[in-house]
């Protein structure tokens, strides 16, 4: 998968696609990902790249022209883009479904703002769609665009080293993960549960498997309307319900 990100801090996206799984990804020739300086597409002497906002207030607003020359450049160098998306705080949320939908594209453009927000027109104009990584606001879409193509990277076959481990995380299945442990079987006055050490696999199984709807009832209850569950996992919810209702009489 290709992306192009570009950016007014080249060096600080280029530092956080250099490690860990998305580098591997890019060493191993499955990702494709190119970081942009925005000042390389200015015409003036000061390289600008924003300027004051008509009608007035606080703050610049990105200029429109570096950002749709960066587009077009990429467009005639790399081919056409299935999307280009503005990491902006006012787009929709990325979520595990959308980093899985956009598996499906072969060529995404990257652009992160900068100062008070960007010229309307970039939105309606050069960006193909809008998408913020939650609600708070970043000074600047640079690691959101790192979030949105990690996300992404680590669904695309081969990136991950275990394709068992990429199904098995949590939000793949609609339900929180279930908690993990290593040795020792006992550190700081907690052991491991007996179950993980018995042997017994569908033990195992089944543990985390309730293991993981209970956190998720606790954590983020609103996750069990929309998860699609089996027999087994609505019966596990049930026996979770009772237990904790037992624990409050
Ligand atoms: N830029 C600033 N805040 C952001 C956010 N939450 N998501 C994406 N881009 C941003």
């Amino acid at each position: 998968m290709k992306f192009d990100i570009v950016t007014i801090f080249p060096r600080m996206v280029q530092a956080g696609l250099a490690e860990g799984v998305v580098g591997r990804g890019i060493e191993g020739g499955l990702l494709d990902v190119q970081v942009h300086d925005l000042r390389d597409y200015t015409t003036d002497r000061h390289r600008s790249v924003d300027d004051v906002p008509y009608g007035g207030g606080p703050g610049m607003v990105m200029k429109p022209e570096p950002l749709a020359r960066a587009v077009e450049d990429i467009r005639a160098r790399r081919g056409v883009p299935d999307a280009v998306v503005l990491l902006t705080p006012t787009g929709r949320t990325f979520t595990q479904a959308e980093a899985v939908r956009m598996t499906r594209l072969k060529h995404v453009v990257l652009l992160c703002g900068r100062y008070e927000g960007m010229d309307e027109r970039v939105r309606t104009g050069v960006a193909t769609e809008e998408l913020s990584i939650g609600d708070y606001v970043l000074s600047g879409g640079e690691v959101a665009a790192l979030v949105v193509v990690d996300a992404i990277s680590r669904l695309i076959p081969g990136v991950v080293g275990d394709e068992q481990s990429v199904a098995e995380d949590s939000f793949t299945r609609g339900l929180l993960d279930y908690p993990h442990y290593t040795r020792p079987a006992e550190f700081a006055g907690q052991r491991v549960p007996d179950v993980l050490l018995s042997g017994h696999h569908a033990d195992v199984r089944r543990w985390r498997k309730k293991a993981a709807l209970a956190r998720t009832l606790e954590r983020r209850p609103e996750m069990l309307n929309t998860a699609a569950l089996d027999d087994e996992e609505r019966a596990l919810l049930d026996e979770i319900r009772k237990e904790t209702n037992n624990e409050r009489d």
